[in-house]
């Protein structure tokens, strides 16, 4: 049987970085809150679009894997933030690399993004459908932010990861995934004014606002995910002793510790990233899975279990066998442009927005620009 090994990976974490009491300085909370209801100490806020962090992610996943961009027959760009939506974000990217042989889609899975991605596109690899695919997670969450929501405003950050996905023979890449949305639970996590949620012919002034019952899906996404891994794992043949590094969607360090604990788990075979990048949606996994690599967490033919949760509510989970090589076959030099502004000083007409005045150290300077 053809299988699916994941040969490339790369990250885009952009530099400017929003600590805990930058945000105290206008957002109604606390390091102290923020550290202990969620696990993050900082999250990064982008200068440059959605793409453009999914293109330096791109350029250092091509280059781990030893391929160029015309090798590539797919990308399937996941996100809930993507620069456009018609064309389609993929096409963007598919131009920026010079991938002219891809086909090129988006998909929106919430953060469960990158798994849903990866899960298509490794059942496209085996079919015979695509030989060598590129499965981005993309997200620049803080161009949604309502910053009178304290709830949700603090847990978001942004970043890229990719993962290149090529045709291979014997067990590897995703070797199982589950797949699900929980019913009845849109409402939990939504925006309205968004697309047909607003009228458009009279509502002139666009409000966006993410609303968000934090309890509820704390309580889904702690079922959900611990019944995916376990659905997963008996898919796979594995039990959890079997597992050498669980990588879950970093939304909450209380969630993901919570899931591992019900499997049985133990702390040192669990990723963790969300103190350093909060929750990164589509791009929490490939990032956490980047910064585990770089950490040498995952070994030569290592199991890897992952799992994730997002707005619809979506879940998933994935096992992972990962391939004899956990070093990039070369490197690549791409980054972003230079970013001369502070992360408050690029969230600042954002903030003048949604509060009407700029935050304590911006005043007096105007409006960055
Ligand atoms: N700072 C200070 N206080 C706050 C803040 C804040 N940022 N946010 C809420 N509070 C207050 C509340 O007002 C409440 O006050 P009250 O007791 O006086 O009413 C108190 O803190 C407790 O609120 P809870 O909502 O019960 O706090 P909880 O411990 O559940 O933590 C949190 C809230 C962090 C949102 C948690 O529920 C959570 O992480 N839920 C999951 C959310 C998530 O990960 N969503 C992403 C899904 S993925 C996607 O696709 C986007």
């Amino acid at each position: 049987m053809r299988h699916a090994e994941i040969t490339g990976w790369g990250k885009c974490v952009p530099p400017a970085v929003m600590t805990n009491d930058d945000l105290a300085t206008f957002v109604d909370t606390s390091d102290e809150w923020i550290r202990t209801r969620s696990g993050i100490e900082r999250r990064h806020y982008s200068h440059v679009t959605t793409c453009e962090m999914a293109r330096v992610a791109a350029e250092h996943a091509l280059a781990a894997a030893g391929r160029t961009a015309e090798d590539l027959d797919l990308i399937v760009f996941g996100s809930t933030t993507p620069d456009e939506i018609i064309p389609n974000t993929a096409s963007k990217l598919k131009n920026q690399l010079g991938a002219s042989n891809a086909a090129a889609f988006d998909l929106n899975a919430a953060c469960a993004s990158f798994l849903y991605g990866l899960s298509v596109a490794t059942d496209m690899v085996r079919a015979g459908t695509a030989r060598t695919a590129l499965v981005i997670g993309a997200e620049r969450a803080s161009w949604l932010m309502d910053w009178t929501r304290r709830e949700s405003a603090v847990l978001f950050g942004d970043a890229a990861g990719a993962v290149v996905v090529e045709a291979a023979e014997g067990e590897t890449g995703l070797v199982a995934s589950r797949l699900g949305c929980v019913p009845d639970t849109r409402h939990t996590l939504h925006m309205p004014n968004w697309g047909h949620g607003f009228d458009r012919f009279t509502d002139n002034r666009v409000h966006l606002s993410l609303r968000f019952e934090g309890r509820e899906i704390f309580r889904h996404a702690v079922r959900a995910m611990t019944e995916a891994c376990q659905d997963v794992l008996r898919a796979g043949g594995r039990t959890e002793g079997d597992v050498d590094l669980f990588v879950p969607h970093q939304a909450n360090m209380r969630i993901l510790n919570l899931v591992a604990d019900k499997l049985g788990i133990p702390s040192d075979r669990v990723m963790v990233c969300i103190q350093e990048y909060g929750n990164t949606s589509a791009a929490s996994i490939p990032v956490a899975l980047c910064d585990a690599l770089e950490a040498g967490r995952v070994k030569p033919e290592a199991l890897v279990l992952t799992t994730v949760f997002g707005a619809g509510l979506v879940w998933g989970a994935g096992l992972i066998r990962w391939g004899s090589r956990v070093e990039p076959l070369s490197r690549s030099d791409a980054e972003l442009p230079p970013c001369d502004k502070s992360a408050l000083e690029i969230m600042g007409p954002s903030i003048e927005y949604y509060l009407g005045s700029l935050p304590k150290p911006l005043r007096g300077r105007g409006t960055p620009k």
